[in-house]
């Protein structure tokens, strides 16, 4: 009966989703540092004196920052500027070392919060990215289904991935840390569809390394300190 349910739950989903791929990718989370630890190490490892963050909610990361300066932005909590990604790139003009994209996680916008980042972030400063990993197709899927929801960030990533003049890669931790640096793409990605939203998850799948670029935590660091 159970597997009856399954079945008609799955039928369902394709239905709406319009992809049937249940094909995991095996990240167990809890072998890697977290963001809030990678964060602050960053940091610590450029001496950087300036923090936004976008989507604070419960400002479990936001609190541990320890930076000269921090802003945090959302419009419902945390942080420091009740508003939206889109408000706050509009009316600002500050520059930053390190900006932490962690708002609404979907492909249309976090590429346009990478977008404005690009332009709000210092010459020798760092994007990141959280949720760019999800592990199998429900995590990803818009809007939210059920548990952990990494939702279509990943294809910013790819997106990202396509830009001449930024190096993109995803950590390996914490459900992917997408990593933007202003430097000259040396691994572009060559890709057909430019139409990214309609990316697949089966096609996260199959082309796993070369759409997201992964690289573990301590070959992040030496990428960061060359
Ligand atoms: C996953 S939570 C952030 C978690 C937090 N960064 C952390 O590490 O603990 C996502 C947050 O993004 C906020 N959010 C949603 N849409 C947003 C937008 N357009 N601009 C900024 N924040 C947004 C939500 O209100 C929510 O609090």
């Amino acid at each position: 009966m159970k597997l009856k349910y399954q079945f008609l739950f799955k039928r369902i989903l394709y239905y709406f989703y319009g992809e049937k791929f249940f094909k995991r990718l095996p990240y167990d989370w809890s072998k890697y540092p977290s963001r809030i630890h990678i964060i602050q190490e960053i940091i610590n490892l450029k001496k950087f004196n300036n923090y936004l963050e976008i989507g604070c909610d419960q400002d479990e990361n936001f609190s541990q920052v320890n930076i000269k300066n921090k802003i945090g932005v959302d419009p419902k909590s945390g942080g420091t500027h009740r508003m939206t990604s889109d408000i706050f790139f509009k009316k600002n003009k500050d520059k930053f070392d390190l900006i932490f994209l962690d708002g609404l996680h979907t492909y249309e916008q976090t590429i346009k919060d990478i977008n404005n980042a690009i332009q709000t972030i210092q010459d020798s400063g760092i994007i990141v990215i959280h949720d760019c990993l999800p592990k199998k197709i429900w995590n990803q899927i818009v809007p939210r289904l059920y548990g952990h929801w990494n939702g279509d960030v990943w294809k910013a990533i790819v997106e990202a991935r396509t830009y001449d003049n930024i190096e993109t890669f995803t950590c390996i931790a914490d459900h992917g840390l997408g990593v933007i640096l202003k430097r000259k793409n040396k691994k572009k990605l060559d890709i057909k569809n430019k139409d990214f939203k309609t990316l697949k998850f089966s096609d996260y799948y199959k082309q796993h390394k070369d759409f997201m670029n992964p690289v573990t935590y301590e070959q992040l660091k030496t990428i960061i300190q060359n």
